[in-house]
């Protein structure tokens, strides 16, 4: 049975995912701070905002049920400043959020390849080796209150960015930016949908090819392209 990890496994994204990924016969393991889903799904504890302590999640989830060959990384950190005081935070503050939102993530790409290639072609299966960030638009987009986020988000982008069109090209390994809108382009802000993200993170991680590492979608529809915006303002201001 294939392995899939979900690293911040909550109550939207991380519950729908360890569904869908346990009706289609994978083994599950989730990991977070602490343990908030049913105990039926296997949990470990970490602490992403020490991105040092993930190499053992992996160990111990290899050692324990198996090598994943999907990690979905769905943990994020967020403080936001008064809009006209973008520097509001203090330097650990952004430490700590890059740490969450962006270091971590490298750290655990660089450990999900490590067992890509420890499984080989033979290992993974047909469907090769799948890593997804949930993301959201401020890669691309600036936000009033979310400028240390958007750095975050837009460091983890790149990351991603590079490791599906850059880095292996010869490999059946395939990277995911994941990033829900509404219908017509517009930011998911507090809408955010669990079994959205589910489903596209399945059909993503079944998929043999690399598809659109911006992996922008909508509920019900899957991939959508949408014209990059320079700004975006949250639904109440
Ligand atoms: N597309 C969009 O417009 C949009 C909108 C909103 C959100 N998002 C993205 O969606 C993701 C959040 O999804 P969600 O709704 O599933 O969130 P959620 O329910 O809050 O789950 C995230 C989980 O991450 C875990 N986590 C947080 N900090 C952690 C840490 N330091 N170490 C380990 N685990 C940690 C939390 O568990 P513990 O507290 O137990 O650790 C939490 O259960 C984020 O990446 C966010 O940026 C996108």
């Amino acid at each position: 049975m294939p392995t899939v990890l979900i690293i911040g496994a909550g109550p939207r994204v991380g519950l729908a995912c360890a569904e869908i990924f346990t009706n289609a016969n994978f083994q599950v393991a989730t990991a977070s701070r602490t343990q908030r889903l049913d105990p039926k799904y296997r949990h470990y504890p970490v602490d992403v905002s020490k991105p040092g302590t993930l190499a053992a999640l992996f160990e111990q989830v290899s050692s324990d049920i198996g090598i994943p060959s999907v990690v979905i990384f769905n943990a994020a950190m967020n403080q936001a400043t008064p809009p006209d005081n973008p520097f509001a935070n203090d330097l650990d503050t952004v430490h700590e959020i890059m740490d969450v939102n962006a270091v971590s993530v490298y750290v655990a790409a660089k450990e999900a390849v490590k067992g890509f290639e420890k499984l080989g072609a033979e290992g993974l299966g047909p469907a090769g080796g799948t890593f997804i960030f949930t993301g959201n638009g401020l890669n691309h987009t600036a936000s009033p209150s979310l400028m240390a986020f958007g750095m975050a988000k837009s460091a983890a982008s790149h990351l991603i960015q590079h490791l599906a069109l850059v880095a292996y090209l010869d490999k059946p390994y395939k990277f995911y930016y994941a990033d829900e809108r509404h219908e017509d382009g517009v930011p998911m802000w507090f809408d955010l949908n669990g079994d959205a993200h589910a489903d596209a993170y399945y059909e993503l991680a079944a998929d043999p090819k690399q598809r659109a590492w911006y992996y922008t979608f909508v509920r019900g529809k899957g991939y959508a392209q949408f014209p990059r915006v320079e700004t975006s303002f949250p639904p109440s201001s």
